[in-house]
């Protein structure tokens, strides 16, 4: 087995460990089983990973934290799905989660999601309770108003608006970017990394971020919806502004290409070994799910 898929197998035996004592309503617990088990790709997670295996340290030391954040992602996207939000019937291949246990169990899957995530790092016995506060501010700080949801916000306010680039742009960093941002900087975080590394993986994760969100603009365009798991044209249904059609696929591409070539550029000058996290970064950009 890789490491890359060694990983993926060590956060999923986490992440439903965890999940499966979250047993007060079985309903609830069914709906967050659900949308977790449904096959997402667990780049987040595995990013986080990556980080700590450049800098040499033990995967495992790592592993609460990754699998928060992708509690943290799947919380966002059962949300992003809901009728008032992007109204999408599929996700991750399989029917969206309010459309099997209704709205009200899906903003409460969600809400579960991201509140019980923090339980995953504070009783974390790996790192110190310095580091658990650190790590666990800086995972309000990307998920939160200034963070993950308060791009959703601008993403649904700006709905039907003809907007700039630089709004496209501070979107795209929040929406995504931001979740992106902590798996890199947690990561250094329990790696010790000092403030000049920090700031590199900071800076890497806001190029990887806006990269990666291209490439999913780009898939709603072009991508099958049999791989992707989702609808096609979901963007184009709700007049959301894409780097696709601001920009047009040809110039969309060369932009991607352009955050890849900086973030890569960056993590390559943080330490040791990224072989791992490079592997990462190209999933990102040649994905085509
Ligand atoms: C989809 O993220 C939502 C975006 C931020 C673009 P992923 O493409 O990582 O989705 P999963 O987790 O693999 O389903
Ligand atoms: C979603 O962006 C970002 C978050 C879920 C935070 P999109 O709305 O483009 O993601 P998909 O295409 O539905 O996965
Ligand atoms: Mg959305
Ligand atoms: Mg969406
Ligand atoms: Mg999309």
């Amino acid at each position: 087995m890789t490491f890359l898929n060694q990983m993926k197998q060590k956060i999923d035996e986490m992440s439903l460990a965890f999940i499966d004592q979250l047993n007060l309503a079985s309903s609830l617990k069914e709906a967050i089983l659900y949308s977790y088990q449904a096959g997402g790709k667990r780049l987040r997670p595995l990013l986080l990973l990556s980080v700590l295996d450049a800098f040499g340290i033990d995967v495992n030391k790592g592993l609460n934290t990754a699998t928060s954040l992708e509690l943290v992602h799947t919380s966002s996207l059962i949300h992003d799905d809901l009728p008032c939000m992007d109204d999408d019937d599929y996700r991750r291949g399989k029917l969206t989660n309010h459309k099997v246990f209704g709205e009200a169990t899906a903003v409460l899957a969600g809400d579960a999601l991201l509140v019980n995530a923090y339980e995953l790092i504070a009783s974390d016995d790996c790192l110190t309770d310095n580091q658990k506060v650190k790590i666990m501010l800086e995972l309000a700080k990307c998920s939160g108003a200034n963070g993950m949801i308060g791009g959703q916000e601008l993403d649904i306010e700006n709905e039907g608006k003809s907007i700039s680039l630089e709004q496209l742009i501070q979107i795209h960093e929040h929406k995504t970017g931001k979740l992106l941002e902590f798996a890199l900087v947690a990561g250094g975080m329990i790696a010790n990394a000092d403030e000049c590394q920090l700031t590199l993986l900071r800076e890497s994760a806001h190029h990887i971020g806006l990269a990666f969100q291209i490439k999913d603009d780009i898939l709603d365009v072009i991508g099958d919806e049999a791989i992707i798991g989702k609808k096609v044209h979901s963007d184009e249904k709700n007049n959301k502004s894409t780097y696709v059609n601001l920009l047009g696929l040809q110039e969309a591409k060369n932009t991607l290409q352009y955050h890849y070539d900086e973030a890569l550029k960056r993590i390559q000058q943080v330490s040791g070994n990224t072989s791992v996290l490079e592997q990462l970064y190209q999933i990102i950009i040649d994905r085509n799910n």
